[in-house]
C-alpha cells in the first residue's frame, strides 16, 4: 500500500512569491494539513484554524531549546522566552494585565485626534505633489510615531529605532538564517539598552505613558528585564505589522480603483475597508502553537510535543468561509478574518490601535483622492510569514 504524504509547506519558498494565495488554495484542496519543518504540521483551512487559535490544548510557551535551535544560543532565545506572545498563563496573564491598559479601545480613542494630526502631517506631501511613497512617506513613519507617544519614547529616538525594529522582525519569521543572527542580536541589544535606560532615567518626569507606569511595578510581580523585553517586543509588534497593513492596504486600493471610488463616495465605509485589507493580505501570515494534548485534524492525530503552524493567511482566503475570497471588496461584512489571531488569550493586544491608525490614514486618503495608481515599480520585502513592501510609489489625484 502506498501512503500519500501531505504536501510540504515551505515559508521561505512562499515568501519569494508575490501572490501566494492561489498556492494556498491548492494546499487546502489537498487536505487540512501540510508538513512543515521537523515535528511541525501546518493547518490551512478556516474551519480548523479558527477554533485552534484559542484552543486550550495548545500552548504558546516553547521549550528554551526550541528558540535556541531557531535563533541560536544567546540573548535572542532569552528575549523570546520573555515576550508575552510566547508565554502561557500565569506569566502571560500578569504581563497582559500590566501592558494592556494603554491599548484598550477607549484609551486608543482618546488619542485619535493626535493620530489624525500625524496622518495629516505625513500625507501633506501627497496633497502637495500628487505623489507619495506609501512605505517611505506613510507606513514606515506613522506606527512608530504613534507608539513613541504611547510608550513614552523621545522623538529623537524614533529614527534610530525604526531600522532596528525592522531587523528584529527577522527573528519572528520562525527561522533565522545564520547570516542574519549577528545583526539581529545587535538590534535586540541596542533596543534593550535604549528601553532599559528609559526605565532607569531617574530625572525623567512621569508622563501619561506605558514606561512611566511600568517603572513603578514591584519586581516581585514582574522582573524588570521581562518588562523591558516586552516593551521592546511592542516596538516591533506594533510597528512592523501596522506598517505592513498600511502599505498592503494602499497596494490593494491602487490595484482596485473601483474600490477606492466607493470609499471616496462614502468614507464611512473605511472601517469595513480596513477589515478587508487585513483579510485580503494579512501582515502576519502564521501563528505557531505547541500541542499539549493530542489533537485530531482530518483523521490524523497530532501528538503532544508537536508544533502546529496555524495559517491565518490561508484561512482568510478559504472559499468555504468567505464568498469570492480572491476579490478585494471594501463593503464585505461580516468579515471574520483571523489576522489578529482570532480568539483566545493571545488575541492581538494592539488591534484597536492598528485599526485606529489605518482608519485615520485611509479616511484621509479616501476623502482627498478619487484616484490612486502606481507611480513606479513596487518592491516587496520577501520575509517568511509576513506580507510586506519595501517601496510603493503611488500617484494620487483629487476628483
Ligand atoms: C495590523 C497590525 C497588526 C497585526 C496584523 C497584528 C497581528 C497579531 C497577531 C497575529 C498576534 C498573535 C495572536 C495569537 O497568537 O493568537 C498578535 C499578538 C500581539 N500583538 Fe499584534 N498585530 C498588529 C498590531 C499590533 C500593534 C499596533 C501592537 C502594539 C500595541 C501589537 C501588539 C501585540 C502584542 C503585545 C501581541 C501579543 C498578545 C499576547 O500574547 O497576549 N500588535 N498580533
Amino acid at each position: 500500500m502506498t501512503v500519500t504524504l501531505p504536501p510540504k509547506y515551505d515559508a521561505v519558498e512562499f515568501a519569494a512569491v508575490d501572490d501566494p494565495y492561489p498556492a494556498y488554495r491548492r494546499l487546502r484542496e489537498t487536505g487540512p494539513l501540510c508538513r512543515g519543518g521537523p515535528a511541525q504540521w501546518v493547518v490551512t483551512r478556516y474551519a480548523d484554524v479558527a477554533p485552534l487559535v484559542g484552543d486550550e490544548r495548545l500552548g504558546a510557551e516553547f521549550d528554551r531549546d526550541y528558540h535556541r535551535i531557531a535563533l541560536g544560543d544567546g540573548p535572542l532565545a532569552d528575549f523570546f522566552g520573555h515576550v508575552m506572545l510566547n508565554r502561557d498563563p500565569p506569566a502571560h496573564t500578569v504581563l497582559r494585565r500590566l501592558l494592556g491598559p494603554e491599548f484598550t479601545t477607549p484609551a486608543v480613542r482618546r488619542r485619535r485626534v493626535r493620530i489624525d494630526a500625524m496622518v495629516a502631517d505625513l500625507l501633506a506631501v501627497a496633497v502637495e505633489k500628487g505623489r507619495f511613497d506609501a512605505v517611505e512617506d506613510l507606513a514606515d513613519k506613522l506606527p512608530i510615531r504613534v507608539l513613541a507617544e504611547f510608550v513614552g519614547l523621545e522623538a529623537a529616538d524614533i529614527d534610530a529605532i525604526r531600522p532596528r525594529a525592522r531587523t528584529l522582525s527577522q527573528a519572528f519569521a520562525t527561522y533565522l538564517a545564520e547570516a542574519e543572527r549577528a545583526e539581529t542580536v545587535e538590534a535586540l541589544l541596542w533596543m534593550r539598552e535604549m528601553v532599559g535606560a528609559l526605565f532607569e532615567a531617574k530625572g525623567r518626569p512621569a508622563g501619561d505613558d506605558l514606561i512611566s507606569r511600568l517603572r513603578e511595578v514591584d519586581p516581585a510581580v514582574a522582573e524588570r528585564q521581562a518588562l523591558i523585553d516586552n516593551v521592546v517586543f511592542l516596538l516591533f509588534a506594533g510597528f512592523a505589522t501596522t506598517t505592513d497593513l498600511l502599505a498592503n492596504g494602499c497596494a490593494a486600493l491602487a490595484a482596485h480603483p473601483e474600490q477606492l471610488a466607493i470609499l471616496h463616495r462614502d468614507p464611512d465605509l473605511v472601517p469595513r475597508a480596513v477589515e478587508e485589507m487585513l483579510r485580503f493580505d494579512a501582515p502576519v501570515q502564521v501563528k505557531s502553537r505547541l500541542v499539549h494534548q493530542p489533537i485530531e485534524i482530518g483523521g490524523r492525530t497530532i501528538r503532544a510535543g508537536r508544533v502546529l503552524v496555524l495559517h491565518l493567511g490561508s484561512a482568510n482566503h478559504d472559499e468555504a468561509r468567505f464568498e469570492r475570497p480572491a476579490d478585494f471588496d471594501v463593503t464585505r461584512h461580516p468579515n471574520p478574518h483571523l489576522s489578529f489571531g482570532g480568539g483566545g488569550i493571545h488575541l492581538c493586544l494592539g488591534a484597536a490601535l492598528a485599526r485606529a491608525e489605518a482608519a485615520s490614514a485611509f479616511t484621509f486618503l479616501a476623502r482627498r483622492f478619487a484616484r490612486m495608481e502606481s507611480g513606479g515599480p513596487a518592491v516587496r520585502r520577501h520575509t517568511p510569514n509576513f506580507r510586506s513592501y519595501l517601496s510603493l510609489p503611488l500617484l494620487v489625484s483629487p476628483p
